[in-house]
């Protein structure tokens, strides 16, 4: 469930790179603190968001977009979003969000601990943390930008985000449910020749 039409339209634009695209992803336009109202008869074999980080990035300057919220009422909103989502997967399943932290836009610019708030709020919908995993992005200008912002602040550069993966209820049955998994070594042929 995403909030901006245009986000929806773009996704279903995309559908043609899903292979194989079946079942097809529906997708809804709303707001996901209804999740659990709006799409109350699906249950869901796996849940996976990129929530807005906070105020990092802003969507739109719809009320209801997480974006545009400070972080207390972010917080409060997204805490709903999640046990919303916890609710709607089915027991004995994963569920996997990623995120990054991010600075206080005003003072001293201190981290917001969004990573702990998304385990925190996950906990409390009943699941539990199961995986994390670092995707590095892009280093981009940051070597520029980086030398001069930790001289004066000592504040690092960063060029990674949190892959967390939970899971609601037993492991062993969450496993099975997802079916075999080919792991082989000719998924991967660049690496045998390293
Ligand atoms: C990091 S982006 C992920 C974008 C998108 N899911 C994609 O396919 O890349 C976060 C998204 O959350 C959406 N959003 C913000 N508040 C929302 C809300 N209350 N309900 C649903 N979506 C919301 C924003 O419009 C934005 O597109």
């Amino acid at each position: 469930m995403e909030l901006r039409p245009e986000q929806v339209e773009a996704n279903r634009g995309q559908l043609g790179l899903l292979q194989p695209a079946d079942p097809a992803p529906a997708w809804h336009v709303g707001d996901s603190r209804q999740i659990g109202r709006r799409l109350a008869d699906v249950e869901a074999d796996f849940v996976f968001s990129c929530p807005p980080y906070a105020d990092l990035e802003r969507y739109s300057d719809d009320p209801a977009d997480l974006s545009t919220m400070d972080y207390p009422a972010f917080l409060t909103a997204y805490r709903e979003v999640i046990a919303g989502a916890v609710g709607q997967l089915k027991p004995d399943r994963f569920a996997c969000f990623v995120v990054g932290d991010v600075r206080e836009k005003r003072g001293t610019g201190v981290y917001r601990n969004f990573v702990a708030d998304t385990i925190e709020a996950f906990l409390d919908a009943g699941a539990q943390l199961y995986n994390e995993a670092i995707l590095l992005t892009a280093y981009g200008s940051l070597p520029i930008r980086a030398g001069k912002q930790f001289a004066a602040s000592r504040k690092l550069g960063k060029t990674h985000q949190n892959v967390l993966v939970f899971v609601k209820g037993d492991w062993k049955r969450a496993v099975a449910a997802c079916g075999d998994v080919n792991v082989s070594d000719d998924l991967f042929p660049e690496a045998d020749e390293e």
